[in-house]
């Protein structure tokens, strides 16, 4: 494998040496150049934070997938590490797809992906044969292929995406399947020394009979006020819009129940989406060393693609999130509070009234901004309230909105500079008197979080050229604004050349 990992490195420095960096993420994880999908591998070990993601090192495009690398030591800092896993024998000739990888007790890392195959040799037409993969490493930087650990059931056309945990002494994998009928399944195998597994149950079926397929489950426990509950997180194909739900080519969501190793699955909730955003998929999660619950999402799509391709690079990771669950069983996501440190100037605007169709500047001259902003509903009358993030003087905007009609909070690109237009918006709960708004704008994003996270909006949201400012409007009545923070946000990348 090591030929191939030094043949992409070649590529992928020369595509980096014509990137340009308009719009390329100044605090989020994305591939040096090139492409970027799913996070992968999220782990701790030897004392850094590991995120591989999916990855084409020779084109903006999806196609050759191998495993990218970053690493940090603080959540907040990041190192670029060589590529990890690159295609180089026939389970894998048409990509290293998605996986995760844990810590052995013998202190190793190991990897689990998807090596992935198609059928006819060129497309997905005929389905696809996807087996499960192993790789091990000392260092966390290079691996040996291990080879095939779980083979294809004859009959299925997906089947990818192994995720791995363990539970007392028990080794948990679980990964997406297509039945033979043609549902989107989970299925779990196990293992009692990480190399032999074997296959336990379908643990889980879609009850949409739309969802044919479900990509990038992952499946893990959290405290609730009723005990502990496990989250499962999958990413269904097949499902169409509906209302504010789904609207993506491709949604993320999850399901809350009841589970004890050996046992069922019980469903207690029904599916949710884990973000409201146009651009929010495969979120993958792991346990940092407190404890805490982490996950990345990754910012992107297939299809059409992202105006940044004529720059050389196509999407990008959210930034770390902590997860937990509410009373309710509904996901709170939160940045992950290293995040503050990313903090370089911060002006505390305290508290804010702004008549009918104001439009007041908060920050000129944006590269990188985060606003946490508290709107007092009960004597806020506007119809709408918004943050204009990347104002330029020619007039386009994106708009992260209160809506009072809709009871939403909105990320509208209809104004964008370039790439998609279009809205998202996720619901403010019921009774809501202080809506608290917490906003992280990127080069050519943003990630709205509402009320302390019970609701998230992601998306790509790209600028014109020129200066970029925030400035905060009323329409059709007053805003009430509490609180008012903006700061500037620096760089993630440990060497500027990153
Ligand atoms: C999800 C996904 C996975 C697959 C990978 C391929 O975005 O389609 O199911 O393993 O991406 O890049």
């Amino acid at each position: 494998m090591r030929e191939q990992i030094e043949h992409a490195e070649t590529a992928n420095r020369e595509l980096r040496a014509q990137r340009v960096d308009r719009w390329y993420p100044k605090f989020h994880i994305a591939a040096p150049a090139g492409w970027i999908n799913d996070p992968n591998g999220l782990s701790h070990f030897r004392g850094r934070f590991q995120v591989f993601f999916q990855h084409n090192p020779f084109a903006p495009v999806h196609d050759s997938m191998h495993w990218g690398h970053v690493s940090s030591a603080d959540l907040v800092t990041w190192r670029r590490e060589p590529i990890a896993l690159a295609p180089s024998v026939l389970e894998d000739r048409d990509g290293v797809f998605s996986g995760s990888a844990v810590v052995s007790d013998d202190d190793r890392l190991i990897a689990y992906f998807t090596g992935h195959r198609w059928r006819n040799g060129v497309d997905e037409a005929e389905g696809n044969l996807q087996v499960q993969c192993m790789a091990v490493s000392d260092d966390g930087v290079t691996f040996e292929r291990q080879g095939v650990i779980v083979d294809c059931p004859e009959d299925l056309l997906h089947f990818r995406d192994p995720k791995v945990w363990r539970t007392d002494d028990t080794w948990y994998m679980v990964f997406g399947a297509c039945s033979a009928e043609h549902r989107g399944e989970v299925w779990l195998y196990t293992s009692q020394d990480m190399w032999e597994w074997e296959f336990a149950r379908v643990l889980f079926r879609d009850p949409n009979p739309e969802a044919f397929m479900l990509e990038c489950p992952d499946m893990f426990p959290l405290e609730t006020a009723h005990g502990v509950k496990w989250v499962i997180l999958y990413c269904p194909m097949g499902p169409s819009p509906s209302g504010y739900q789904a609207r993506n080519q491709h949604n993320a969501g999850y399901v809350v129940g009841d589970w004890t190793p050996g046992g069922e699955f019980v469903q207690l909730t029904d599916y949710r989406p884990v973000d409201w955003g146009a651009q929010f998929y495969a979120p993958q999660t792991f346990e940092a060393p407190d404890g805490r619950r982490i996950v990345f999402g990754w910012m992107g799509q297939f299809g059409s693609p992202l105006p940044s391709v004529e720059d050389g690079w196509n999407g990008q990771l959210t930034v770390p999130r902590e997860l937990t669950l509410d009373d309710d069983l509904r996901l709170i996501q939160r940045p992950v509070e290293e995040l503050e440190q990313l903090r370089i100037h911060s002006t505390d605007l305290g508290e804010v009234s702004l008549s009918a169709e104001e439009d007041r500047l908060l920050l000129d001259d944006v590269d990188g901004a985060e606003v946490e902003l508290e709107l007092d509903l009960t004597r806020t009358d506007a119809e709408r309230v918004s943050l204009a993030v990347n104002r330029t003087v020619d007039g386009h905007e994106t708009l992260v909105s209160f809506d009072d009609l809709s009871g939403r909070v909105a990320v509208d690109r209809r104004a964008a500079g370039a790439g998609p237009r279009g809205y998202r918006a996720a619901p403010v709960p019921a009774g809501t008197e202080r809506l608290r708004l917490r906003v992280l704008i990127d080069r050519a994003s943003v990630e709205v979080f509402v009320n302390d996270g019970v609701a998230a909006v992601s998306s790509f949201a790209f600028p014109a050229e020129g200066p970029k400012s925030i400035r905060l409007t009323a329409e059709s009545g007053r805003a009430e604004v509490r609180s008012l923070r903006v700061h500037r946000i620096g760089s993630i990348w440990e060497q500027d050349r990153d």
